[in-house]
């Protein structure tokens, strides 16, 4: 059985104060069928690892760098996350591909150094509008998917978790529809399951794009949804409580 998982991903939003704040509101509850994950900028990683000492919250950073280490100005290696106690981290989330040229190659090299470090790759995959529009969405999440298995081989995703995140549903409040969403996340199973099908059954495969409160215990229901990646809606404790709670 797959154990729910919501992670909230501030993106660049916050400061030392909100996040003090929201981890305080957050780890004096509990949610006993539910891993939680928060993603806060990577200045205040240190001040989340401290203040979430309850493990009833894990802490996990937006990106890496595919090196190990060396002369990389402005890059995090995966070992200094791991050093930070950082337990995830996201990769290949679509403003990354989209803002900072992010390869499917380069993906495939920042999971495998997080896996390397001992950290959990939360893999992020997703259709622009266009490529929906145009039939190509498996396509394109076979492509995604496919170049990080075949870079980093089946054993990197032993401990790796899957987001399917489509573009269009990202801070637009389009949400995509339970069913929908569930036939994609039915395709990334199956396509883990082609390879390995106690692989493919253990994988935690998340929704991400416009969930909140009030969406997400219908999305949560879908046989292949094990949670969510919440932007927005994760800024505010009470909401990124409420999304826990539907997991639950
Ligand atoms: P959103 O963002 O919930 O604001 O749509 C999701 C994400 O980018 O991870």
């Amino acid at each position: 059985m797959r154990r729910m998982l919501v992670a909230g991903n501030w993106k660049m939003q916050g400061s030392m104060h909100s996040t003090r704040e929201w981890i305080d509101r957050v780890k004096v509850t509990s949610s006993p069928s539910c891993d939680r994950v928060v993603f806060p900028p990577f200045p205040y990683l240190g001040a989340a690892v401290e203040a979430a000492t309850t493990g009833e919250l894990a802490v996990g950073a937006q990106d890496l760098s595919e090196h190990a280490e060396g002369a990389y100005t402005g890059e995090v290696a995966a070992s200094m996350l791991r050093d930070m106690g950082a337990e995830y981290v996201l990769v290949g989330h679509s403003e990354r591909r989209q803002y900072h040229a992010e390869s499917d190659a380069v993906v495939a090299a920042k999971f495998l150094a997080a896996v390397s470090a001992g950290l959990q790759p939360v893999l992020c995959l997703g259709e622009t509008l266009e490529e929906r529009e145009a039939g190509k969405t498996e396509e394109v999440i076979q492509r995604q998917l496919g170049t990080v298995l075949e870079q980093c081989g089946l054993s990197a995703f032993t401990a790796a978790i899957i987001a399917y995140e489509p573009i269009w549903a990202i801070g637009t409040g389009h949400t995509a529809r339970p069913d929908q969403a569930q036939q994609i996340h039915a395709f990334i199973r199956s396509q883990l399951a082609g390879r390995d099908a106690k692989l493919a059954r253990m994988t935690r495969l998340l929704y991400g794009g416009s969930v909140k409160p009030d969406n997400a215990a219908e999305l949560f229901s879908e046989a292949d949804i094990d949670g969510g990646l919440v932007g927005g809606a994760s800024l505010q404790a009470a909401d990124f409580l409420a999304i826990c709670a539907a997991a639950c």
